[in-house]
């Protein structure tokens, strides 16, 4: 047995089962796109965190700002007294991403925080208590967030969940689109929100529109443009809020800082978190300044949101962001992995049913005998355990766990990308050929 080995067999013995273990491996060190496991092997890492590394791991200058911050003051609390990253935080955020005229932004400790407090803040600013969400949606583990949450997995048993709480089926074309063109379908799916306020939730309960402008866990798949500019009127008719939730695409990963940028859609409410703490725990809530002050006084907040150190981490992992130039590269990145898995689909096309994304965030849908209606699951955790077994930590998405997804470090080299690609479409071939 190696020290890994022992290593999961003592989680296994001492952590709840609840918590998901997706792969087996182990890790004792990471440096940009690459993990050293605890028996010395070098895995290559296509999954960066769950969409948190975008600037690689162990990054020096990131790792000097949380030095340098964490000899001058770890921790006071954004109530107690108020500090410079904190605020520095804010208001590069509102720079980088303006929800309107004027923007501001409160810092939290994760994406579920970010959602429970974005609700939070719409229900005041609106007076409304009702949320619309959506199918294969994900918004995180806390109560709030839970209820928003599509797949049952993830919330079996822990109800009774919040209510107010409405849910319509995502816009996703491949899946629902019975054959219509995209457009036909917008405007079908347009109905179904407008049918809703009048068969679901009357439009003076709706405090919110809660969306991932592309889904992460639910299957990497982008909302139509058309259909989130549609919701952005309609919104605005209904006085209902638009809440996009960045949480896994934020952060350069569709190549702009938000994806709601490549959608040239502002919302009212953003909630972000992952990749912007370069590692560390820190999300955000973004929005207008008139909306994000509904929040009456103590109401949001919380002991360690916006944590100095956090609050370092996350300025030098953003300017490096602007300095690598990483918007840009998730566009090549993406491009280069599309065209493999196009390639896979052109000499495979009854198993993969559909390739996907927007910039660096990039799945793929594999199914049965060309019928999108038939997950091909199985296959799907043969390709990745294959992966494991050769070094390649990579995930899975999907509510049938039939996709694959790439979140590869956005600093990743062509030579390790294309690395991994091999071992993708080697390990794809081997489980096909075994069926
Ligand atoms: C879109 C989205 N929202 C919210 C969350 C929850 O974030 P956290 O795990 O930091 O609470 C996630 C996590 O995967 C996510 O992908």
């Amino acid at each position: 047995m190696g020290k890994g080995d022992d290593l999961i067999a003592r989680r296994a013995a001492i952590t709840p089962r609840g918590i998901p273990m997706v792969t087996s491996a182990t890790v004792a060190s990471a440096h940009g796109a690459t993990l050293v496991d605890l028996d010395g092997r070098e895995l290559l890492d296509f999954a960066s965190g769950i969409g948190v590394m975008n600037v690689g791991h162990c990054q020096p200058s990131v790792i000097e700002a949380i030095r340098e911050q964490a000899t001058k003051c770890l921790h006071v609390g954004i109530h107690v007294a108020t500090y410079e990253p904190y605020i520095a935080l804010c208001e590069k955020l509102a720079e980088l991403l303006p929800h309107g005229d004027q923007t501001k932004v409160m810092l939290v400790n994760s994406g579920a925080e970010a959602v429970e407090n974005a609700v939070k803040i719409a229900r005041q600013a609106t007076n409304r208590p009702a949320v619309i969400c959506y199918t294969e949606g994900f918004h995180g583990r806390t109560l709030m967030a839970m209820s928003l949450t599509s797949k049952y997995g993830y919330k079996i048993g822990c109800g009774p969940y919040a209510p107010e709480v409405y849910r319509l089926p995502f816009p996703n074309h491949y899946r629902y689109g019975d054959g219509m063109s995209e457009a036909a379908f917008v405007e079908r799916e347009l109905g179904r929100f407008s049918d809703s306020l009048v068969n679901s939730v009357a439009a003076e309960q709706v405090a919110a529109v809660l969306l991932e402008p592309v889904q992460g866990e639910g299957g990497f798949i982008p909302v139509p443009p058309a259909y989130l500019r549609g919701l952005r009127k309609l919104c605005d008719e209904h006085g209902i809020l638009m809440i996009l939730d960045e949480v896994q695409s934020g952060f350069c990963r569709t190549g702009e800082w938000g994806a709601f940028q490549r959608y040239d859609v502002v919302p009212d409410i953003s909630t972000w978190a992952k990749a912007m703490g370069g590692g560390l725990p820190i999300g955000a809530v973004v929005g207008k300044a008139d909306v994000m002050d509904g929040a009456r006084p103590g109401t949001i907040g919380g002991t360690y949101g916006g944590n100095p150190v956090a609050c370092a981490a996350s300025l030098e992992t953003i300017r490096l962001m602007e300095e690598l130039q990483l918007g840009p590269r998730a566009t090549v990145i993406g491009q280069r992995i599309t065209d493999r898995l196009l390639a896979l689909q052109k000499r495979f096309p009854s198993w993969v049913g559909d390739v996907r994304g927007l910039g660096a965030m990039v799945g793929v849908e594999l199914i049965e005998s060309g019928d999108l209606h038939k997950p091909a699951t199985e296959l799907t955790a043969d390709i990745l355990q294959g992966c494991a077994s050769r070094g390649l930590v990579i995930l899975g998405a999907g509510i049938y766990g039939n996709v694959i997804r790439f979140l590869t470090p956005l600093v990743i080299t062509d030579e390790q990308l294309d690395h991994g690609l091999d071992i993708l479409t080697e390990e794809f071939v081997k489980a096909v050929e075994r069926r």
